[in-house]
């Protein structure tokens, strides 16, 4: 009997000891595991209690059941200090000081092509005009046939692109556009169609298999060339200052008749000769003329009583003239130094 006790009692002073350096919740546990646990030296000593005769019995396991509420009450009150104050240091690690400054928030920016397509876009809807669209993936029949360009035709050779199938292509224009509208509304007409449009050209400075056109088109009783020409001028005059002078140069379009490039005093010298504009002072952002009477009937639209004019820009030359940019690249590869200039 004696044997137990003192056993007892000396675990009782050991735990007494240990539990006054004990710190951390961590501690906390390991010292219940080892005084306390299935394995611990207090359940040992009770573990050895089957060898005592009927009388020590409960004498010694009265002790040991007080020794060990002793020890849970010390420890779970040893604990709750501990995990207060664990709390309080977690908590103040935590502090959030609502007075720093915020981080700013990265903003992004209109990609610079796209500004260009809206300035030009706000000019014409600003002239009445409606924005209409149309699939880039096309038919050969609209990007083609309608417009007069039949298969064996040598615009076709300048405008070889990505075939899907023989009879549907990636387009190679927005003039699609213009018959797909017609066909499908009735004079007046007055769109323009920007998008994108494709070509199997090989990338340099000046050439992307990807890029931009805007579609313009106007069809109503009596219009004629000069409105064209007034109708462009104002839009040159809009986009790149009321000094811009304009200059048509005869051309070939199968889908206008007459036709003509359409020429802008450089951005960049005004007129007088430099790089941007290779010394000539003009630079071609246009392609336009009066839509082809066939080309009407082949929509169902009079030509005897209708006429339209009809212009296709190129977006990328414009907003690099507008931009001050030098090879078209730069416009793909969204390279964000390059992007962030144009916030
Ligand atoms: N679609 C022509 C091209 O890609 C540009 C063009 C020229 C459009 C004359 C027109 C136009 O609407 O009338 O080269």
């Amino acid at each position: 009997m004696s044997d137990l006790k003192t056993s007892l009692l000396s675990i009782q002073q050991e735990f007494k000891c240990q539990v006054l350096s004990v710190k951390t919740s961590t501690e906390a546990d390991s010292l219940r595991v080892r005084f306390l646990g299935k394995k611990g030296e207090l359940t040992a000593v009770l573990r050895a209690m089957g060898s005592l005769s009927a009388e020590e019995r409960p004498v010694i396991g009265q002790l040991a059941n007080d020794i060990r509420s002793e020890m849970e009450e010390t420890l779970s009150s040893h604990l709750s200090g501990i995990v207060a104050g664990e709390k309080a240091a977690q908590l103040a690690a935590q502090t959030i000081d609502v007075t720093l400054p915020a981080k700013p928030v990265v903003m992004g920016g209109r990609h610079p092509m796209y500004k260009a397509i809206d300035e030009i876009c706000d000019i014409f809807l600003g002239l009445g005009y409606v924005i209409a669209e149309g699939p880039e993936v096309e038919y050969d029949h609209y990007n083609f046939e309608k417009l007069r360009i039949p298969k064996g035709h040598p615009a076709r050779d300048t405008q070889d692109t990505f075939y899907i199938t023989d009879n549907i292509l990636l387009r190679t224009q927005t003039s699609p556009v213009q018959i797909r509208v017609m066909e499908n509304s009735k004079p007046p007409i007055k769109i323009i169609c920007p998008g994108k449009v494709y070509r199997s050209d090989a990338l340099d400075s000046t050439h992307s298999p990807i890029f931009h056109q805007i579609e313009g088109l106007v069809v109503d009783q009596g219009v004629t060339m000069g409105d064209l020409v007034g109708s462009l001028q104002l839009f040159a005059h809009k986009l790149f200052g009321v000094n811009t002078k304009m200059r048509l140069r005869p051309h070939h379009f199968p889908f206008t008749e007459p036709s003509c490039e359409v020429d802008l005093t450089c951005w960049s010298c005004g007129g007088k000769g430099c790089r941007v504009c290779k010394g000539e002072g003009w630079v071609e952002v246009l392609g336009a003329g009066m839509v082809h009477p066939e080309v009407l009937a082949g929509c169902g639209i009079d030509p005897e009583i209708y006429s339209g004019f009809a212009f296709g820009i190129g977006v990328e030359r414009t907003a690099m003239g507008r931009f001050g940019i030098d090879d078209i690249r730069n416009l793909f590869e969204n390279d964000v130094r390059f992007l962030r200039q144009f916030k």
